[in-house]
């Protein structure tokens, strides 16, 4: 096996908040990865970066009375050690308010411009003229243009899913000071994506991308390109464009050099030849590991503008599913929104690792978090079967074989099963099919347990006609443990090095396939506790807590008008007006989610007698749609029909919360049947 060079990354998270549930699945899925082929004896780097710029980290270091440098300083250390505590082993974590980020953004920046890919344009855009700055889309809201619902953002409706441009919004205000944006003219620089098509279409179908994704990124071709805006005017946090006072790299311009830049500060820190994994002809390998929400950047802009740099691009660009918690969408008010640390003060990091490994593939469909199924399947699993396998026969060896296995194998045919198993195994990690890897595993694991249930090495040890058997049976058990643990040592770095301590050995790829025999180990401790449920339990109660400490910043965030924190009182109606509303009980049907509309569920409904509703309902933050089929929920049933853009939406579905994932359908008690009119 000859050893590659392997360089690999996960997206920056953004220096203005905390590390969660949602971000942990991409760093396990990367770190299981890195691991693997560190063990594998590859020359192999695993960096990233906090992502620390743009107008979301300078307003909020403002409201907070500090520096941006200052805030995002604070964040690194608790994103590091959050990472850290979930065992997460980069080589390098940086950020992108570096100088090597500053040198590399200007060196690419001067090598496009010099090459004629920057243009330069004058654009009118909403401006806060109280705040004196430009308003980013999420910055501005108002009433939607097309429904005419009230308090929308900028760019999309909630309520009929159409997508507009902010300067369309109706009553429009600027989300930082509540003034009304005007439009104002200002020169911006854009980097010329459309020249790039044909290596792009060449690229994208080259292997470099999931089929799911290449597939998707086909919609973009075929509206063709669009110049990509990569300057922002001042004030603003992020590096200045070189011969361009008062202008500033778009932080997603700057945000992918900073895998180049914490990987440079590794070079500089440790030797490492970076313009050899760089250059245009590099045989070293790069990997990007993102979720799927930021695939257009990292599929499109990103190997455009490496090649307009002529650097290297990607091997591939790897994408992942959303995690939900419960089959729903992380959620604050229920508690699922879980922060690492919250979840760190409360349960072994390595459940989580283990859990979100057992179900991760190389498709890009999203992960539940099941918490009940976490609990079983670590217990089963881990606690179960595999710590199970050395806690039945350590202690035997330990007291009454002077703590050293014996000197011959009891059963080779079995021992070289599972090294064998090692192969497929490996290649499922590679290939990151964690799940498959996970299951064959536990298949071995389950057949460690078959044997020694019937070896019964406990019923040996009373005969002593049959210690030499005893010795041997439980000697196999532990080296069975052996190899398991080896190949989950990705999966639990932690819970593996306690297993090294106490097997006196290295678990390694090129020493497995040896058992250990006429070994001395160290007496057995308890390496996993079970999950408890109570804490499980306090962990989301905890994280509810967390959101009781947050409405005052969300507040300010949101600068709704109004004087009074509260919303305004609506005007009364009378008990005749309320008749006219015809409120029914609906059932489910089908719920799917709508192409082209990021926040629509398509539900079609059946409202009895036979008759069936379709409705576009605005909950896709807040549901997976697929669970929601077979549920009964209430609905206004002689709303006027809408025409939408994907289609007509006959009725509307009744829904409580603030909104985005914070929002709850409403369903009658069971019992109710489709067709029941509400009283
Ligand atoms: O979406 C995000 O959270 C971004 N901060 C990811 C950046 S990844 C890379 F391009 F830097
Ligand atoms: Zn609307």
């Amino acid at each position: 096996m000859s050893t590659r060079k392997i360089l690999v990354t996960s997206a920056l998270p953004y220096a203005n908040g905390p590390i969660h549930l949602g971000h942990l699945l991409e760093y396990i899925q990367t770190d299981i990865w890195a691991r693997f082929q560190k063990a594998r004896g590859h020359e192999c780097y695993y960096v990233c970066a906090d992502d620390a710029h743009g107008t979301p980290i300078m307003l909020k270091a403002q409201q907070q009375g500090i520096s941006p440098e200052q805030m995002i300083e604070q964040t690194k250390i608790k994103h590091q050690t959050d990472f850290a505590d979930f065992a997460i082993g980069f080589d390098h974590y940086h950020s992108t308010h570096s100088e090597e980020n500053r040198e590399l953004a200007s060196m690419i920046y001067n090598r496009l411009d010099e090459k004629g890919y920057i243009k330069r344009k004058t654009i009118s855009q909403l401006y806060d003229p109280e705040k004196q700055m430009f308003l980013p889309d999420r910055f501005v809201k108002g009433d939607c243009p097309k429904c005419g619902a009230l308090d929308q953002n900028g760019d999309s409706c909630d309520v009929c899913g159409a997508t507009y441009s902010p300067t369309e919004v109706k009553n429009a205000r600027s989300v930082v000071s509540g003034a009304t944006p005007v439009l104002k003219d200002s020169e911006h620089y854009f980097f010329d994506l459309p020249a790039f098509s044909q290596m792009l279409q060449d690229w994208i179908r080259s292997g470099s991308l999931q089929d799911e994704m290449a597939n998707k990124l086909q919609e973009w071709f075929k509206d063709g390109l669009q110049m990509w805006d990569i300057s922002r005017d001042a004030p603003y946090f992020g590096f200045e464009i070189p011969r361009a006072p008062g202008k500033f790299f778009y932080v997603w311009l700057d945000a992918p050099i900073g895998y180049l830049a914490s990987f440079k500060h590794l070079c500089q820190k440790q030797g490492i030849d970076f313009d050899s994994f760089w250059q245009p002809d590099s045989t070293a390998e790069v990997y990007h590991f993102i979720g799927k929400d930021i695939i257009y950047f990292h599929s499109l802009f990103w190997p455009a503008i490496l090649e307009g740099a002529n650097l290297r691009k990607p091997n591939a660009v790897w994408a992942h599913g959303f995690v939900t918690v419960n089959g729903a969408k992380m959620s604050k008010s229920r508690g699922t929104f879980i922060k690492a640390r919250t979840y760190l003060e409360h349960l072994n990091p390595e459940y989580l690792r283990y859990y979100f490994a057992s179900k991760l593939s190389s498709s890009i469909t999203d992960l539940d978090l099941n918490l009940d199924d976490f609990t079983q399947k670590v217990n089963s699993d881990l606690v179960g079967k595999v710590v199970n396998i050395a806690s039945r026969c350590a202690g035997f060896i330990t007291k009454r074989y002077q703590g050293k296995l014996s000197t011959t194998l009891a059963e080779p045919e079995l021992f070289k099963e599972f090294t064998d198993a090692g192969t497929s195994i490996a290649d499922s990690f590679e290939k990151r099919e964690f799940a498959r890897a996970i299951r064959d595993i536990m298949t071995l694991a389950d057949k460690a347990n078959q044997y020694i249930d019937a070896k019964a090495p406990w019923v040996l040890v009373k005969d002593e006609s049959k210690q030499q058997l005893a010795h041997e049976v439980c000697s196999m058990g532990i080296n069975l443990f052996r190899v398991l643990m080896h190949y989950l040592k990705p999966v639990l770095p932690l819970m593996a090095a306690e297993v090294e301590r106490f097997l006196q050995t290295e678990l390694r790829w090129d020493n497995y396939q040896q058992p250990l025999l006429d070994h001395a180990i160290e007496p057995f401790k308890a390496l996993m506790q079970r999950v408890d449920p109570a804490k499980v339990a306090a962990m989301l109660e905890s994280s509810k807590e967390n959101l009781q400490s947050e409405p005052a910043n969300k507040a300010k965030v949101k600068a709704k008008p109004q004087s009074s924190g509260r919303e305004p009182i609506a005007e009364t109606i009378s008990i005749e007006d309320f008749a006219k509303v015809d409120l029914r009980v609906a059932k489910i049907v089908k719920a799917e989610a709508v192409e082209g509309a990021d926040k629509l569920i398509r539900l079609q409904l059946d409202i009895g007698e036979g008759e069936t509703r379709q409705v576009f309902a605005g909950i896709k933050a807040a549901y997976q749609p697929e669970l929601l089929e077979g549920r009964y929920t209430v609905m206004v049933a002689n709303l006027a029909s809408r025409k939408m853009r994907f289609g007509l939406s006959e009725g509307m579905v009744l829904a409580a919360g603030p909104g985005g994932s914070d929002l709850f359908i409403l369903s009658p008690d069971a019992g109710a049947q489709a067709g029941m009119r509400v009283k």
